[in-house]
């Protein structure tokens, strides 16, 4: 969390970083009960941010840096302080107020909730509320948390009103649109049990058939909104977020007219191991090639422990939304050498990769940040057993030798900084041949060249991910515990770490064959 005239100031920073669009988490009006994901107003910016002059201006400077912009639509629900939800919550049962969220009398006499839906912060889904008259009423759903309601996508005004919100910054000149939790905008008709367990974990990768995730009629809404962004001519660009049952559930989100790209969350958590991750590189490309939807690659997000963090770790893989993973020494040294070499990798693939604000400097999770400057909505809901996102949302560091890190002229970020992030920050980086920043920008440079050209793996000993774009790019990444010999290769373009005749451990490198 920053504002807009920093970032501003940074676009030069993204830039020269060498990226070619730039996502910004929501950035309306919100209590911030879940880091913006609860939004209070659809067409404003929220002060704490800036204002609508100061995004307006932020897109003609990215755009005139050759910078495009995607922002955050969260469709799914909005904020309890929505005016629309005020009015539900005033206007009672039965009325046409409470039709555009999912309202219903409990069960047994209204003490229970209506169905055995499960909230992904941990807990029920349905929050019980007190009516105008002052007695315990209805119940409503929110399969966040209960800050955030669900809205009714089979209201006719909840359709109409976000055609109008998508209209309102295309017309601004934004790019693109990162779609929230798209999975969850379709509900079952009569809002069936889903089956669970008692105390079920939100598991959405395992669902099948499941009443409040990933129903069919959510492509309704995302072919509605792709004939939106095709209006405006250009490149708008559509990306989900859609965490579901595997490649084949994942491939509907990117058929023909919906959505361009949608994130790829079996990459994201993969172990760092070679046939796991070619496994995940093959099933997402052959799920993909019959809609004909590029790929997207992405190891870190502000829902994910950074991935320096858990390739450092014995369990290397990930549980999206920060859940509780088994608990293990953290080598930060190891980690952040597979990191690197991760770069080289991700960048190497054919599709869009995402870089997560801070992974280039190669910035470790924050795991111990004080129990008071906890934001996240997981760290209450869990009884504060998981700790949650937090870790991966401070700061970075800019400048300087200690916090804020030229972050801000205020005293302190919103979540602490590490006084050890002084090495880390991206002015020590920057002129440093040799730092996480400095590999970042000449991957991205370089990965220029390898638009159009497909893949194709290459024998390699076990252990080693080898192949080709094109004949005159190849990638090899070691991630086995033995050196691999790089004899006959190609020139070395770009390595991930110190590399000669052979290819170190958890080492990655970018080769000109024949070179
Ligand atoms: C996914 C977002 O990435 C996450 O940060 C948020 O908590 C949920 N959707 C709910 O909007």
């Amino acid at each position: 969390m920053g504002d807009l005239g920093g970032l501003r100031r940074r676009l030069p920073y993204l830039a020269d970083l060498g990226v070619d669009a730039v996502w910004i988490t929501p950035w309306y009006p919100s209590p911030m009960a879940d880091g913006g994901y609860d939004v209070a107003d659809y067409r404003d910016i929220d002060p704490r941010f800036g204002t609508l002059a100061d995004a307006d201006a932020l897109l003609a400077e990215a755009h005139a840096l050759g910078l495009r912009v995607i922002v955050d639509l969260v469709a799914n629900h909005t904020s309890e302080q929505h005016p629309w939800f005020a009015a539900a919550l005033a206007a009672g049962p039965g009325s046409p107020e409470r039709e555009r969220y999912f309202f219903r009398d409990g069960r047994a006499g209204g003490a229970e909730p209506p169905n055995d839906w499960v909230s992904a912060f941990g807990g029920g889904a349905w929050t019980r509320v007190t009516e105008p008259d002052g007695h315990p009423g209805q119940w409503y759903l929110h399969l966040f948390a209960p800050q955030q309601p669900d809205l009714d996508w089979s209201t006719p005004q909840v359709a109409d009103e976000f055609d109008a919100i998508l209209r309102f910054w295309f017309d601004r000149g934004i790019d693109g649109v990162r779609v929230d939790a798209a999975p969850a905008m379709a509900k079952a008709p009569g809002l069936p049990d889903a089956g669970h367990a008692p105390g079920a974990a939100f598991e959405s990768r395992n669902w099948v058939g499941n009443p409040h995730w990933d129903v069919d009629a959510v492509h309704d809404i995302l072919r509605r909104w792709r004939r939106i962004g095709d209006s405006y001519g250009g490149d708008r660009l559509f990306v989900t977020e859609a965490v579901v049952n595997g490649p084949e559930r994942l491939s509907r989100y990117v058929r023909p007219d919906e959505m361009h790209t949608t994130f790829n969350f079996d990459y994201l958590t993969s172990p760092w191991d070679a046939a796991a991750l070619r496994q995940v590189v093959d099933s997402t490309l052959a799920a993909l090639e019959p809609v004909g939807a590029p790929a997207t690659w992405v190891f870190s997000s502000h829902d994910e422990t950074r991935h320096v963090t858990r390739f450092g770790r014995a369990w290397t893989g990930a549980a999206f939304g920060g859940a509780a993973l088994p608990a293990s020494e953290t080598d930060l040294e190891l980690g952040l050498r597979r990191a690197r070499a991760a770069a080289l990798l991700t960048l190497a693939l054919p599709g869009s990769a995402y870089v997560y604000q801070g992974e280039e400097l190669g910035l470790p999770e924050v795991e111990d940040l004080p129990e008071e400057a906890l934001q996240d909505p997981t760290w209450e809901r869990s009884g504060r057993t998981v700790r949650g996102r937090d870790g991966c949302r401070v700061p970075l560091p800019w400048e300087g030798d200690r916090p804020p890190f030229g972050f801000t002229t205020g005293a302190a970020t919103w979540l602490p900084q590490p006084a050890g992030w002084a090495r880390l920050t991206a002015a020590a980086q920057h002129d440093d041949p040799g730092s996480t920043l400095s590999l970042y920008r000449a991957a991205l440079r370089l990965r220029r060249r390898l638009r159009g050209t497909g893949m194709s793996w290459r024998d390699a000993p076990e252990g080693v991910l080898a192949f080709d774009r094109g004949p005159r790019f190849r990638c090899v990444v070691n991630l086995a515990a033995e050196p691999v010999d790089l004899a006959g290769q190609g020139e070395v373009l770009l390595a991930s770490g110190p590399c000669g005749a052979e290819l170190p451990a958890d080492t990655a490198v970018w080769l000109a064959p024949g070179g």
